[in-house]
C-alpha cells in the first residue's frame, strides 16, 4: 500500500476508535480476529445505513408505478429470518459442499493461509517474509476448508444436532417464498428484501471491517418471469450504483465490474460487482461492495429438487453413487402460477447483495477530510471532519449554550428537546466554543447551533455548516423548518 493510502487508512482507524464509531471486539482480553463493536456514533451511522436501504428500497419504493428504468411497476416486501435454520438449507443451497476457501498449512509454524493470498500474507515470523520464503518453511497441499461456522442444536454434541450459523441471508428468503407469495398476496416481478447478521470463518480477516468473521447484509432477492430476467440485472445494476453515489460516494472511486464466467459462484449465471477504491488498496485496486447476481432459478430449485450442478449452461440434480440426489430438496413445489399467461414456471432471481459494514467503511473512508479554517484571529488551524451525507449523518445537529450561565443553557435546552423530537441531536457545554465545533466535526454532524448574547437579546442563534463552517444568524422559532430544509 502506497505511504499516503496508508497513512490516511491508519488516520480513519485512530477517528473511529477516538470518536466511538469502530471498536475492536473484546478489547480488554486482547481483541479477537474478525470481530468489530460497533461504538455510540458507529452503531448511529450503521443504523442510518440501513434504515436508508429499507426506506430506499422497501418502504419508500412506490408499487403501483414503474421507477426510471424499469420495465414494469413492481412490489417490494420485508422479511426477518432466523439466523440458525434447518442444515438441509445448507445441504440444497450448495454451501455445505461449496462454500469454501483453499488453505495451505505451514508444518512449521503451524500458521494457516489462504491458497490464493500466498503471495500477499506476511509469515508470522521475522524478518517479515510471505509463507514459503523461509528455508525452513514446510507448506501443505492446498485443502479445503468450509466456511461456515458450526454450532449443535440442544444438549447433544453429535452429528445429528449440527447445525450452521447462516454465511448469508439470502437462503432465509428463499425458503420463505412460498409464505411471502401466499401471505402478501404479491405477483411477479417482486423483491423480498431482508437485513441481518451473516457470518463466516474466513481465514484471514484483514482490512479493518472490510473482512470480518461476524458482518450484515442487506440483500434483496427479486423474483421475475425467465424472460424479463436480463432486464432486471440490467435495472439493479445500475440502481444499486446510483444508490451509493446518492449518498456521497464519487462514481470515480466506484466501478461496475462484470465477473469473469470462471470468477462467478456456483449458483451465478452472470454477476456484477459494485466496487470501491478503498485506501487500503494498492493505487487502481477496487474492493467489493455489493455483488448483483443473476442466480436464474437455482434456488429454489434447489430447495424444491436437491442441490444442483452446473454442466456447461445446464442445471442437473447431483447425484450420488446410488443415483439419488446427493442432498435432497425440501420436496415442497416452490413454482409460480401466472395468470395472465396461465404458464407455471420457478421464477428466475436477482440478487443485489450488500455488506452494511462495507457500506459504512467506504463512507467513512469517502468523508474524511482535512482542510485549514481560519480561527478568531484568522490564522488557518488544521481540522478533521468527516464530510457524511446528512441522511446518515449519526447526529444531525448540535447544541450549544456558548457560555455556562446567563440563561444560556436553558435557551439551548428548549432547542435542543424541540429538535430532539424529530432528530437525533446532541447537547453539548463542555470547553471552548472552538473545541466544541472540532468534535462535532469529527463525527460528522452536518449543523451546530450556538445559543450567545445575541440570543437573549433578540432570539436569534448561530447556525453553523459543518463543511463549509459558514455561521448564519437565524431566528431560533425558524430552527425545524430550516434544518429540515437543508437535511
Ligand atoms: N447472497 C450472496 C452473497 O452473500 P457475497 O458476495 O458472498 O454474496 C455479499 O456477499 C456482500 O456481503 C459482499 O458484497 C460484501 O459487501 C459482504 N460481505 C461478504 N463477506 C464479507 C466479510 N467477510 N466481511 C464483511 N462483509 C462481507
Amino acid at each position: 500500500m502506497p505511504d499516503g493510502k496508508k497513512k490516511k487508512m491508519d488516520k480513519i482507524v485512530s477517528l473511529c476508535k477516538r470518536r466511538g464509531f469502530i471498536f475492536q471486539s473484546s478489547e480488554i482480553y486482547g481483541g479477537i480476529g474478525g470481530f468489530w463493536d460497533y461504538g455510540p456514533l458507529g452503531v448511529e451511522l450503521k443504523r442510518n445505513i440501513k434504515d436508508v436501504w429499507w426506506r430506499d428500497m422497501v418502504t419508500g419504493h412506490d408499487d403501483t408505478s414503474t421507477p426510471v428504468g424499469a420495465a414494469t411497476p413492481y412490489e417490494m416486501v420485508g422479511i426477518d429470518a432466523s439466523i440458525v435454520m434447518h442444515p438441509q438449507v445448507w445441504k440444497a443451497s450448495g454451501h455445505y459442499d461449496l462454500f469454501h476457501d483453499m488453505l495451505v498449512d505451514c508444518r512449521t509454524c503451524k500458521a494457516r493461509f489462504r491458497a490464493d493470498q500466498i503471495p500477499t500474507s506476511p509469515c508470522s515470523r521475522k524478518p517479515s517474509k510471505h509463507p514459503g520464503e523461509h528455508t525452513d518453511c514446510d507448506l501443505t497441499e492446498p485443502r479445503e476448508f468450509n466456511l461456515m461456522f458450526k454450532t449443535f442444536i440442544g444438549a447433544l454434541i453429535d452429528p445429528t444436532a449440527e447445525a450452521y450459523l447462516r454465511p448469508e441471508t439470502a437462503q432465509g428468503i428463499f425458503v420463505n417464498f412460498k409464505n411471502v407469495l401466499s401471505t402478501a398476496r404479491v405477483k411477479l416481478p417482486f423483491g423480498i428484501a431482508q437485513i441481518g447478521k451473516a457470518f463466516r470463518n474466513e481465514i484471514t480477516p484483514r482490512n479493518y471491517t472490510f473482512r470480518s468473521r461476524e458482518f450484515e447484509q442487506m440483500e434483496i432477492e427479486f423474483f421475475c418471469s425467465p424472460d424479463s430476467s436480463q432486464g432486471w440485472y440490467d435495472y439493479w445494476c445500475a440502481r444499486r450504483f446510483t444508490w451509493y453515489t446518492s449518498l456521497g460516494l464519487k462514481s470515480e472511486r466506484l466501478r461496475l465490474r462484470d465477473h469473469a464466467a470462471s470468477e462467478r459462484a456456483h449458483y451465478s449465471c452472470g454477476t456484477a460487482d459494485i466496487e470501491y477504491a478503498f485506501p487500503f488498496l494498492a493505487e487502481g485496486e477496487f474492493g467489493e461492495l455489493e455483488g448483483v447476481s443473476h442466480r436464474g432459478d437455482f434456488d429454489l430449485r434447489s430447495h424444491m429438487e436437491g442441490k444442483l450442478v452446473r454442466d456447461g449452461d445446464i442445471l442437473k440434480v447431483e447425484l450420488d453413487e446410488h443415483g439419488r440426489a446427493s442432498h435432497a430438496g425440501s420436496g415442497k413445489d416452490l413454482s409460480y402460477f401466472d395468470d395472465a399467461t396461465q404458464t407455471k414456471f420457478i421464477p428466475h432471481v436477482i440478487e443485489p447483495s450488500a455488506g452494511v459494514d462495507r457500506a459504512m467503511l467506504a463512507f467513512l473512508c469517502e468523508a474524511y477530510t482535512e482542510d485549514a479554517i481560519p480561527d478568531d484571529k484568522g490564522v488557518p488551524q488544521e481540522r478533521v471532519v468527516l464530510k457524511l451525507h446528512p441522511r446518515i449523518a449519526p447526529v444531525k445537529v448540535a447544541v450549544f449554550p456558548l457560555i455556562k450561565k446567563d440563561g444560556m443553557p436553558e435557551i439551548a435546552g428548549e432547542i435542543y428537546r424541540e429538535l430532539k423530537l424529530k432528530w437525533n441531536v446532541s447537547y453539548d457545554q463542555k470547553g471552548s466554543i472552538g473545541r466544541r465545533y472540532r468534535r462535532q466535526d469529527e463525527s460528522g454532524t452536518p449543523f451546530c447551533i450556538t445559543v450567545d448574547h445575541q440570543t437573549l437579546i433578540d432570539g436569534t442563534v448561530t447556525l453553523r455548516d459543518r463543511n463549509t463552517t459558514v455561521q448564519e444568524r437565524v431566528n431560533s422559532a425558524n430552527l425545524v423548518s430550516l434544518i429540515e430544509e437543508r437535511l
